[in-house]
């Protein structure tokens, strides 16, 4: 089963190279201008080593001015500690643990950057720092602090004992980094002592549950009830001690079978009781960590039963929360819609696709990240799509004005977007990313550094810079950034499958650690054993609730809604660029890369003929480039402090960089409505995807999510196509309709059809139909007949939804 998941990593690399090295030998005169276009190695070293240098800028400025306490604040140049007045400070405090958490947190960025002496360094002074373990009177939130401290120290012992790694440290090192996860993980687990099994949110780092009071652990959340298991299981084929696997896997199941019947995990629980906090759903804050330990799970520990999870939740995510260009959040028992806003944290989520094989749609999702980060200079932790009428007319925007669609304003230098445009970059060697790259380190060397390291914004409605430098700053936004360019990293040629934490550490199992583990694995900690053994009992004994779950069979679910309605007729220029911008003048007194490098060239001169394989393939064949901009135009307003700025932009003139002309169109917008309908029918929903990237389907059975397209004559359909009158021509004889309809005489001549356009979150291509196989699907003639009266079959066989046909639906 694995096999699928990895062939994406190495296939599509392999294809692009060669076709790359293809042109490189078959035709010298343009390889020069191939290397300006798509980044020579020259290229890459320079902006490999400037990451580098901003790194160790923030770092030793850190080491001297932060350390030993957690944090450093950029902009003051003091430490950021622990709140120690107010223990109840939950915000500060639940990372805060004042471990030295930068310090811990960090050392893997050093390993990647194959700087062994750093790092050798940074592990004599952890070691130091640490005589007495994590014995700390602290209060800390369990996930953060097994994704920060538990994952950086495992897997820097996994560099330090790696003898294939640059940073091996050999001899020298005697396991003091695996003995500190060990002592944190000790301190961590018992959270997972409650009736349930499911672990509360913190824990006294000292006394466990001693000083907590109840409400600040009644509440968890999805991505915490699961995610130690990443690291733990890790933990256990170090130390041969499986308590840490079974204990955080006994929670990953107990977890997901908390699960909605429509295969949806509610957001949040009480962990002492399992009873559902948040029901809400969706890919971002609160339950991210829970599809990427899934997945990464399954690969990392070749486990059957987490891939199961992860296709079962991506499928049903695919079908509930999936829109155009991101996911939404809805309600996890029906599927409907829930709120009008995405996260920051959501960026991650292209690059998980990419590691599950869904290139193409993680293409589209990062496209959206992208267009908040040129909008407001950075991505607001809370974005709010909804369309506002109220400024259609305004031309000067206040920062009040923009905070009505950025509900939580700021931007701590998150890494999640860099972190998909990375795996994006592995999966397709596509120049653009590396330029998506760039313009995220120019960024970071001219907005968010500041004194003494690293500070995203505080408001990104206003420009405030924020005075914190958070740690995933230097162990995940500057590692990503790093690895991209540092396209021949030991971690890219490396036989071993290495996944990466969400906290950003690159973990990896030898087949000799494997087999060791297998082995020689044991269980003999009383505490954890009698504990599994009691939820155990406790799980049977309420199984028979766990099968009440009934099948809405028959049933049609409508919530039909018009969430995609056009909220502008399409421009007339539509087979072009969007309206043209200013031409970006490139700024000349800036010291270019070029100088750098070995060899004379007169890269100034201008290249008039463009090779098709001088551009970036991926923007040279995307016709939905300007979509974004027209469909959310009203919520992508840049504020003032951005105005001057010239960022990255999918605009004309970069659009003309990274584009080839005579392939570069955007396809206009839809001009048609849209709704959806929820199916529930018996039996399967069986779909094939056909090589061509066709859809075949057998049955259209179980429960289905269509959209809708309401289709007009005149009107722009999804495809980009002006609707044909001709569509309408059969539609007006009499024989359409069903007899119930022919009371209502206007529906004679019908001004719209309806048309599937997208089945479960999958886009259907232009001339796809949806067959129900009635055979299959009905099991006795009276379900088939209700469902009849309910939909209504033309003589065409089609389905009608009011009377009117959906014109590819049809029940054979
Ligand atoms: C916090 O850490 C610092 C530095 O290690 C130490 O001096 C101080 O005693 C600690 N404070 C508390 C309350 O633990
Ligand atoms: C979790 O569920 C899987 C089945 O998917 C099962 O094989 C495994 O033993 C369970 N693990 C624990 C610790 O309960
Ligand atoms: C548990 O088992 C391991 C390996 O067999 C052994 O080294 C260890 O001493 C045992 N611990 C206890 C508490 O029995
Ligand atoms: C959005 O686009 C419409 C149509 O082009 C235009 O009338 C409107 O002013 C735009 N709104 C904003 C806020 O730019
Ligand atoms: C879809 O159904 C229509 C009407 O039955 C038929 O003409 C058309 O060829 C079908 N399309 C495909 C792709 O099978």
């Amino acid at each position: 089963m694995l096999y699928t998941l990895i062939w994406v990593w190495v296939l599509l690399p392999i294809w692009a190279q060669a076709s790359q090295e293809h042109f490189n030998r078959n035709d010298n005169s343009k390889q020069l201008q191939f290397e300006k276009y798509s980044f020579n190695r020259f290229e890459l070293k320079h902006y490999r080593e400037t990451v580098k240098d901003l790194f160790h800028f923030a770092h030793e400025n850190y080491l001297q001015k932060g350390y030993p306490y957690d944090e450093l604040r950029p902009i003051a140049c003091i430490p950021k500690t622990r709140n120690f007045e107010d223990p109840d400070d939950e915000i500060t405090n639940d990372v805060l643990g004042n471990f030295s958490v930068t310090l811990v947190d960090s050392l893997t960025t050093l390993a990647v950057m194959n700087d062994r002496p750093k790092f050798a360094e940074m592990v004599k002074l952890i070691e130091d720092t640490f005589p007495n373990k994590f014995n700390i009177d602290s209060t800390v939130q369990v996930f953060e602090t097994t994704i920060r401290i538990v994952g950086g120290l495992i897997s820097a012992h996994l560099y330090a004992t790696d003898p294939s790694k640059k940073v091996y440290l050999g001899e020298e090192y005697k396991g003091s980094l695996l003995q500190l996860a060990k002592d944190m993980a000790d301190r961590l687990l018992p959270s997972y002592l409650t009736l349930t099994g499911l672990p509360v949110p913190r824990i006294n780092l000292r006394s466990k549950f001693d000083p907590i009071s109840v409400e600040s652990v009644s509440e968890n959340n999805v991505a915490a009830m699961v995610s130690p298991i990443f690291e733990f299981t890790m933990l256990s084929y170090l130390t041969l001690d499986s308590k840490y696997a079974d204990v955080t896997r006994y929670a990953m199941n107990k977890t997901w079978a908390l699960r909605t019947e429509l295969q949806l995990l509610p957001m949040s629980f009480n962990p002492q009781s399992g009873q559902c906090y948040t029901p809400i759903s969706g890919v971002g804050a609160s339950i991210d960590s829970f599809y990427e330990y899934a997945l990464k799970g399954a690969i990392l520990f070749d486990d059957d039963g987490l891939l199961k999870i992860w296709q079962d939740a991506y499928n049903s995510l695919n079908t509930n929360s999936r829109a155009d260009w991101f996911y939404t959040n809805v309600q996890s028992t029906t599927g409907q819609l829930q709120t009008l806003w995405i996260d920051s944290l959501s960026a991650f989520f292209p690059g998980l696709q990419v590691l599950a094989g869904d290139v193409e749609d993680a293409i589209l999702k990062h496209m959206l990240t992208l267009k908040l980060w040129n909008t407001f200079g950075g991505v607001p932790e809370r974005w709010d799509f909804q369309t506002l009428a109220a400024f259609e007319k305004k031309k000067e925007f206040t920062p009040e004005d923009i905070k009505s669609f950025v509900p939580l304003e700021w931007y701590p230098l998150r890494p999640e977007f860099v972190e998909s445009t990375y795996f994006l970059y592995r999966a397709t060697r596509d120049p653009f990313y590396l330029n998506v790259g760039v313009a995220i380190l120019e960024s970071l060397q001219t907005r968010f550094k500041h004194e003494c390291g690293f500070g995203g914004f505080q408001d990104v409605t206003t420009g405030e810079p924020q005075d914190r430098m958070e740690t995933f700053i230097l162990s995940e936004t500057l590692k990503y950034l790093y690895l991209l360019f540092d396209v021949d990293n030991e971690l890219h040629s490396t036989r071993d499958n290495v996944v990466f934490s969400t906290e950003a550490h690159p973990m990896w199992l030898t087949p000799k650690m494997i087999n060791n583990y297998e082995q020689n694995k044991y269980f003999n900690d009383t505490v954890y054993r009698e504990h599994l053994r009691a939820c155990r009992k406790r799980d049977r004994k309420s199984a028979l609730h766990e099968n009440e779950r009934t099948f809405m069979g028959g049933k049609l679910l409508r919530f039909a809604k018009s969430l995609f309605t056009a909220d502008q007729e399409p421009t007339k220029d539509i087979s072009t660029h969007a309206q043209p911008e200013p031409e970006e003048q490139p700024d000349a007194s800036k010291p270019s890369v070029y100088e750098q490098m070995c060899f004379p060239v007169d890269f100034a001169a201008p290249h008039t003929d463009k090779p098709q394989w001088l551009h970036s393939h991926l923007l040279s064949h995307f016709d939905r480039l300007f979509e974004i901009d027209r469909r959310y135009n009203s919520t992508l307003i840049r504020p003032k402090h951005m105005q001057n700025v010239v960022p990255m932009e999918l605009q004309r003139g970069f659009y003309e960089k990274w584009a080839h002309d005579k392939f570069a169109h955007s396809r206009p917008m839809p001009s048609t409505e849209a709704l959806e309908i929820v199916l529930d029918l018996p039996g399967e929903c069986q779909l094939i995807r056909l090589p061509d990237g066709s859809i075949h389907r057998e049955t259209l059975g179980g429960r289905n999510k269509i959209r809708l397209e309401k289709i007009e004559p005149g009107k722009i359909d999804v495809y980009g196509r002006i609707l044909d009158p001709q569509l309408f021509v059969s539609a007006r004889c009499k024989d359409v309709f069903k007899s119930t309809c022919d009371k209502i005489d206007r529906l004679y001549t019908p001004s719209l059809l309806y048309r599937a356009t997208v089945l479960n979150g999958i886009n259907l291509p232009a001339d796809a139909n949806l067959t129900i196989n009635r055979k299959t699907v009905f099991k006795t003639q009276r379900e088939e007949n209700t469902f009849r009266d309910l939909f209504g079959q033309n003589s065409y066989n089609q389905l009608m939804l009011e009377c009117t046909p959906i014109i590819n639906m049809l029940m054979q």
